[in-house]
């Protein structure tokens, strides 16, 4: 059976796709057995930037993910390849251009769409849900960067439902362990910078399998 497809898209810049991809690649990844591979479409490479300064830092250690690069046309194809022999795949999508991560939300399983808590940032996923909606692949909108005690997000939360795409229920804080660990080639599951941010990505990875048709 072909492994599941995850495309994090959203066109906002730096809403926290590139981080949601590397630390749900490693979240899944701990499972012994299971292999997953991580496709950037992204000409910024970033998620490419990360992983090899992940083999940079593991050296022969093993990983179970690998890692690939594809065009936005070319990412559709891609991703389905990947998925004949890896249990996940997470394909990482570029800011600005639908064009670009159409192919990858075409392919998708699941669509993970990351957002900062502000309504600004809520519209800017309109497109992405449309996307999905037309494509009938299940979208999920994940608040990422979630300051403490906020009423915003609450305000968010209740703006979401009417939007046509879930709401996962797990968020991730605004902690800079999240950079920090990314310029290592790392995730917060591995550095342990905060306790807290590793338990909400293990949280939210569980979560999201629910969500996969
Ligand atoms: N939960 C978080 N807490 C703190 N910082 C975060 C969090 N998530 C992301 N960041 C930081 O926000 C910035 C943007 O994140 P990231 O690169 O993952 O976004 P992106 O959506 O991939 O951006 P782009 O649209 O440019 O591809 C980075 O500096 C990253 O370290
Ligand atoms: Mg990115």
């Amino acid at each position: 059976m072909a492994g599941k497809i995850i495309t994090i898209a959203q066109q906002k810049g730096g809403s926290g796709k590139t981080t949601l991809a590397a630390h749900l690649a490693v979240a899944w990844s701990q499972k012994r057995g299971t292999r997953v591979a991580v496709l950037d479409v992204d000409p910024q490479g970033s998620l490419g930037e990360w992983f090899e300064a992940r083999e940079e830092h593991l050296g022969d250690a093993a990983d179970n993910i690998s890692f690939r690069t594809a065009s936005g046309w070319g990412s559709r194809r891609e991703a389905r390849n990947l998925a004949k022999d890896h249990d996940f795949v997470i394909v990482d999508t570029p800011p600005k251009s639908d064009r670009d991560a159409r192919p990858s939300i075409e392919a998708a399983d699941l669509v993970a769409i990351p957002v900062q808590p502000s309504p600004v940032d809520l519209w800017a996923t309109e497109p992405t849900v449309e996307m999905a909606v037309a494509e009938k692949t299940p979208a999920i909108i994940i608040l990422n960067r979630v300051p403490p005690r906020a009423r915003l997000t609450e305000e968010m939360a209740v703006a979401m439902r009417d939007f046509g795409a879930g709401s996962a229920e797990t968020r991730l804080g605004n902690r800079i362990a999240f950079a920090a660990s990314m310029g290592q080639g790392s995730t917060v599951l591995e550095t342990r910078l905060s306790a807290k941010a590793a338990e909400e990505v293990e949280a939210l990875a569980k979560e999201l399998l629910k969500y996969m048709k």
